[in-house]
């Protein structure tokens, strides 16, 4: 597959997240894929340093995922997810409740994150109504990221994700994030920034508790440049979560299967949330799709509300449940658990902390912080904040290796699969990219 100008304008698609006039002068087309390398449209080699956009742990084009999902969809191209099923979607989400922490076995299927997110602040809604409640605030954190549908975007605690977008969600109350300069380049959870889970009792003092329907978090800050929780932050919000009646909320979707330690960052940080989001890795990146996680009694209060024989719930996508998507979500799954990657990660990330870790001499890189198998990379930004960053990804692709950059941070997420080469390669490139930056 070649880029060809004649039939492949490259003007018509508006490409997300992205500089669109650069990336159309300067092209990154990336053509095929196995394992941990990409191909670009240049025949370049290209090693992928962010497992795609953290979801694709188990490697591009694993051919048992190729195989589940074409078997699959030789029997089933399309069920209506409302009110019929087929066995594929129960298969999975018994598979996904088997992995989550015990108490959350009911699993409502999406299409991604942002999908998963505006889901679980609906499911909230209807719990709280459903017990005659009126809890109308919603607690995140400045930060925070939490898709880009209207729910997650009310949530969001990155500007640039906000200011175009005047129209949110009221009700939206946000804490401090936890990051402090007073511990830099320092791996794993750090010892400061704890007492800003204290933010969350004022905003309880202020509003009332029986006012605030859910705290939203990821465990693991991910977007905004891998930020773990300070040592004893997500159980100190458990407790005035348990002192208050507000529910917890970890959004794992990039923090699932496998990336932190344990299944999901609930399990790798001893701490159990009411529900929980994901999405990516759930397929191995192969299909789109996510899930929502629920405590099982929330399930039951929402269900045992409706009249009998009455939908329950008003909620659902066309694709909830997609057979080519649960294909992929079980197979992927299977490899987890046949390949070992969990495990594997956890081995290998003593090797990736020392190596992410070693960039912390350049003049150049203000912090580096990491968690399991990703880290964040954080460069001085330049004159215009977000440039460098953006500047930093395109010449790192050119020089064989595709890193993530959100503002001036290089989210490393290496594949599980990856050997130790593959994460001296990374590492490597990453430097040198770094090194031809001019201060
Ligand atoms: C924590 C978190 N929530 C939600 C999302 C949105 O997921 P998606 O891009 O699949 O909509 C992301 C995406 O990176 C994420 O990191």
């Amino acid at each position: 597959m070649a880029l060809d100008a004649k039939t492949n304008s490259l003007e018509e698609f508006w490409i997300p997240f992205t500089d669109n006039r650069g990336f159309k002068k300067d092209p990154r087309l990336v053509v095929e894929a196995r394992g941990v390398y990409m191909t670009d449209h240049k025949g370049g080699t290209v090693i992928d340093g962010s497992s795609g956009l953290f979801c694709s742990p188990a490697g591009h084009c694993h051919p048992k995922i190729i195989e589940a999902v074409h078997a699959a969809m030789q029997d089933l191209t399309f069920v209506s997810p409302f009110s019929t099923a087929h066995p594929l979607a129960f298969a999975l989400a018994e598979e996904v409740a088997r992995l989550t922490p015990e108490g959350l076995n009911h699993v409502f299927f999406t299409n991604s994150g942002s999908e998963s997110v505006d889901t679980a602040l609906k499911i909230i809604m209807a719990y709280h109504t459903a017990r005659g409640e009126n809890r109308r605030h919603f607690v995140s954190r400045e930060k925070a990221y939490h898709g880009v549908n209207i729910g997650g975007v009310s949530l969001s605690g990155l500007v640039n994700n906000r200011r175009a977008f005047p129209v949110t969600m009221p009700g939206i109350v946000h804490m401090r994030h936890t990051w402090t300069d007073e511990e830099l380049k320092v791996p794993g959870q750090r010892s400061t920034g704890a007492d800003r889970a204290e933010d969350l009792e004022r905003i309880v003092a202020n509003y009332g508790a029986e006012t605030i329907a859910a705290v939203f978090v990821e465990p693991v800050g991910g977007s905004c440049g891998t930020l773990p929780p300070p040592k004893g932050y997500l159980e100190r919000l458990r407790a005035i979560c348990d002192a208050h009646g507000i529910l917890l909320v970890f959004d794992e979707v990039i923090t699932g299967f496998g990336r932190v330690g344990g299944p999901f960052a609930a399990d790798a940080f001893g701490v159990t949330p009411d529900i929980m989001t994901m999405a990516k890795a759930l397929t191995n990146g192969s299909m789109p799709m996510g899930a929502v996680a629920v405590r099982d009694d929330i399930y039951e209060t929402v269900t045992d509300k409706a009249a009998m024989g009455g939908i329950e719930l008003f909620h659902g996508y066309t694709y909830s449940g997609h057979p080519g998507a649960c294909a992929a979500g079980l197979a992927s799954l299977a490899i987890y658990r046949e390949e070992g990657l969990f495990e594997r990660a956890e081995e290998m990330t003593p090797y990736f902390r020392e190596a992410v870790h070693s960039l912390g001499d350049h003049p150049l890189v203000k912090d580096v912080r990491s968690i399991g198998m990703m880290a964040g990379v954080e460069l001085y930004p330049g004159e215009v904040p977000g440039l460098r960053g953006v500047a930093a990804q395109t010449a790192l692709f050119w020089n064989g290796c595709h890193i993530k950059f959100t503002g001036e941070n290089a989210i490393v997420a290496p594949m599980f699969i990856s050997e130790r080469a593959h994460i001296d390669e990374i590492v490597g490139k990453l430097r040198d990219t770094i090194d031809a930056i001019e201060a």
